[in-house]
């Protein structure tokens, strides 16, 4: 076992950890952070994406010793004084979900999307979340959904995380 301390939504943690332990099974198993899902066991679908250092990552391809002294913000802290983070609001307004399965992967991308590309066209958008599989919507709301949050987030931090 390996003792790690992680910050997670805010809140630090200090766990002991099997060295195989996925970050995923950390976030939902010991934190009951059950917002981030699991949505395939091959890496592929993106439901799991967190924030790891600012930087989404694929929590199911990640060890959760390797987020040792990180700050981690999965979906469940984007939300703020009760306030839904923009991508979030902007996911609600444009109905870019359906079965939800894959939103909170998708807006955890989305956001590290316009943090390197604050104004995406809907071409950079499709690009920037390949890595990101839904089942349900055909994307097009999704994309519509990202360029509103991308409009109503210039000139703000974008991604604070929280
Ligand atoms: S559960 Fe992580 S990529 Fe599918
Ligand atoms: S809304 Fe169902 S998988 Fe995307």
């Amino acid at each position: 076992m390996t003792r790690i301390t992680v910050t997670v939504d805010g809140v630090t943690y200090e766990e002991e950890v099997e060295p195989r332990l996925l970050l995923v099974h950390l976030l939902r198993d010991r934190l009951g952070k059950t917002g981030t899902p699991i949505g395939c066991d091959t890496s592929n679908c993106g439901a799991c994406t967190v924030m790891l250092d600012g930087k989404s990552v694929k929590s199911c391809s990640v060890l959760a010793v390797q987020a040792d002294e990180t700050d981690v913000v999965t979906v469940e802290g984007l939300s703020s004084g009760g306030e839904w983070h923009p991508m979030q609001r902007a996911f609600h307004e444009e109905h870019a979900l359906q079965c939800g399965y894959c939103t909170p992967g998708m807006i955890m991308a989305a956001i590290d999307l316009l943090k390197d590309d604050p104004d995406p066209s809907e071409e950079a958008i499709r690009e920037g979340l390949e890595g990101n599989l839904c089942r349900c919507t055909g994307y097009c709301n999704i994309v519509r959904a990202v360029r509103r949050a991308a409009q109503s987030m210039s000139g703000q931090e974008v991604v604070s995380g929280r």
